[in-house]
């Protein structure tokens, strides 16, 4: 593999464009703007000087890696991909119309990554022709520093690809595992119900934020407190992903808490708008 397409380049896309440029291929990054596109080419700018003046990489290396970065608006763009991750908004019509339209545009041989966290892999991939070419390759946020990558086989993944996405996953640096394709695969499937119980948890004690995040940062050993890291999440992020979750197992903890859905139809998203659980 060579050439890796990123298709949506918001704070996940961005992230793993980021990672494919850092591993040495050369990028072409999809996004429905220009402008847009340009945004992500400066995060990532930003991002790898931080690591130049830190001592951590090469002004060279760090020129070099932009570089790679192709942007564009027109999915034809992405013909010359020996794998295209697609990391747009996280609704089954939007991937399906993508889907069918990637499968139009690249090589036959190409395989196609979803980064979905609450989809179906086989339910999105079930559009293609040949749905054994297509594999999730879930990331977390924030991708460049998270090291898991959750390879998911959707039940019609053909074993190279589902093999070949986790050597992906070695080369850009991430510690992959074996997924099947159940709801949250491994890690949502524990983490969205404990994140709903920790936002009930501050109903029911009355608890501040703060307290809450200095509890489980300097009790249970969290890098950063769960009012934190949904923020960082954010809430539209997390309240989707505990309804596509609802939704198949149907179990209470898996729903999402009234506060959260509150503060998502308050646009108190988190740091994206500035406000969530503490203000940015
Ligand atoms: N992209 C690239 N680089 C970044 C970055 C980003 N988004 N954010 C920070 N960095 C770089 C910065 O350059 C930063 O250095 P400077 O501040 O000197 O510029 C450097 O990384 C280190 O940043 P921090 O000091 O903030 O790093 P930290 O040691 O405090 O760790 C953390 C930050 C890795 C986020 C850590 O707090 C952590 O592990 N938190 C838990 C995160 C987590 O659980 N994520 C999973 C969310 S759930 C999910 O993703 C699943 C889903 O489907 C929704």
């Amino acid at each position: 593999m060579k050439v890796v397409g990123v298709v949506g380049l918001g704070a996940m896309g961005s992230g793993i464009a980021q990672l494919a440029l850092e591993a040495g291929f050369d990028v072409v990054g999809h996004e429905v703007e220009l402008a847009r596109g340009e945004q992500a080419r400066d995060r990532i700018g930003h991002f790898l000087t931080r690591k130049v003046e830190k001592g951590t990489m090469e002004q060279s290396a760090r020129d070099d890696a932009v570089g790679r970065l192709r942007l564009t608006t027109e999915l034809a763009d992405l013909a010359g991909c020996d794998v295209v991750i697609e990391a747009a908004f996280e609704d089954l019509a939007v991937k399906h119309e993508l889907f069918r339209a990637l499968e139009a545009s690249v090589r036959s041989d190409a395989i196609l990554v979803t980064n979905t966290s609450a989809l179906s892999v086989t339910e999105i991939a079930s559009v293609l022709d040949r749905p054994e070419r297509a594999v999730g390759m879930h990331f977390f946020n924030p991708a460049p520093l998270m090291p898991l990558v959750e390879i998911v086989r959707a039940e019609r993944t053909a074993d190279d690809v589902f093999e070949a996405a986790y050597e992906l996953g070695r080369k850009l640096g991430k510690t992959p595992i074996r997924c099947s394709d159940t709801p949250g695969f491994v890690v949502n499937r524990v983490l969205i119900p404990l994140l709903n119980d920790c936002v009930r948890v501050l109903d029911e004690t009355g608890v501040s934020p703060e307290d809450l995040d200095a509890g489980m940062q300097h009790g249970a050993g969290w890098p950063m407190g769960p009012c934190a890291l949904l923020d960082l999440v954010g809430a539209d992020v997390h309240v989707h992903a505990s309804e596509a979750l609802y939704e198949k197992l149907r179990e209470p903890r898996m729903a999402p808490p009234p506060r959260l859905v509150r503060m998502l139809k308050a646009g108190k998203l988190g740091r994206k708008t500035g406000e969530g659980f503490y203000t940015y």
